[in-house]
């Protein structure tokens, strides 16, 4: 399974998916690194690993269309499999969402549907929800939307922070998305319409 991964920023998620594949527990590699941003740390992290990495700059996103026809090629040349958004704060456009129908991959730091865009863990805690969590999801047009192909909760604590609880979310984040990238590495996630008409994922045992 050859992984393009999207980041903007520090890329934790970029190294626990890394790491997983280097211990073993991951049957994948990560071809390319594409970051919305030069200085983002996660290029660091990919070129420490050897893995080729793309910096746009902030001017290449003057017409988010073009700039994801940009994305979209670059994915083709290294004949990726499945775009792992990482962090990546920019909406992915039609042509890579067309180019990889059902291939795009975001973790969210929230159990979604709730508390969907860039402040998930803020307005979990402003809301004083009691439980949290994460989120990886298939992608779509639509921001923090699309099947769910694996959720995990995280307690929220009395005299916890926004710092307190990201880093309690952060790390069930990298071992969430490498349990869920393996889940499409096995085969084992169906996406199917279910009686109220919604697109979900059904996972599937092992060795069905
Ligand atoms: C994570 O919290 C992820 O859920 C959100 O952006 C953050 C990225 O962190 N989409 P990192 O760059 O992987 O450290």
């Amino acid at each position: 399974m050859r992984l393009g991964v999207l980041i903007s920023g520090s890329g934790t998620n970029l190294q626990a998916i890394v790491d997983a594949i280097d211990s073993g527990a991951l049957h994948a590699s990560v071809v390319v690194v594409i970051s919305s941003r030069p200085e983002a740390y996660g290029l660091k992290r990919a070129a420490a690993a050897g893995i080729p990495v793309v910096a746009l700059s902030k001017e290449t996103y003057d017409d988010p269309d073009l700039a994801d026809e940009g994305i979209a090629s670059l994915l083709g040349e290294y004949r990726v499999d499945y775009v792992v958004m990482a962090g990546y704060m920019r909406r992915v456009g039609l042509p890579v969402l067309m180019s990889y129908e059902d291939r795009v991959i975001n973790i969210h730091p929230a159990l979604l549907p709730s508390f969907a865009g860039a402040q998930g863990i803020a307005d979990a805690l402003a809301h004083g929800v009691k439980v949290t969590g994460v989120t990886v999801h298939f992608a779509n047009a639509t921001y923090d939307d699309g099947p769910i192909i694996a959720q995990r909760a995280v307690d929220v604590l009395e005299d916890d922070t926004e710092e307190t609880l990201a880093a309690r979310i952060h790390e069930v984040e990298h071992r969430l998305y490498p349990e869920a990238l393996r889940l499409l590495a096995d085969g084992r996630v169906s996406i199917e319409r279910n009686g109220c008409g919604c697109r979900v994922c059904r996972i599937l045992p092992r060795g069905e």
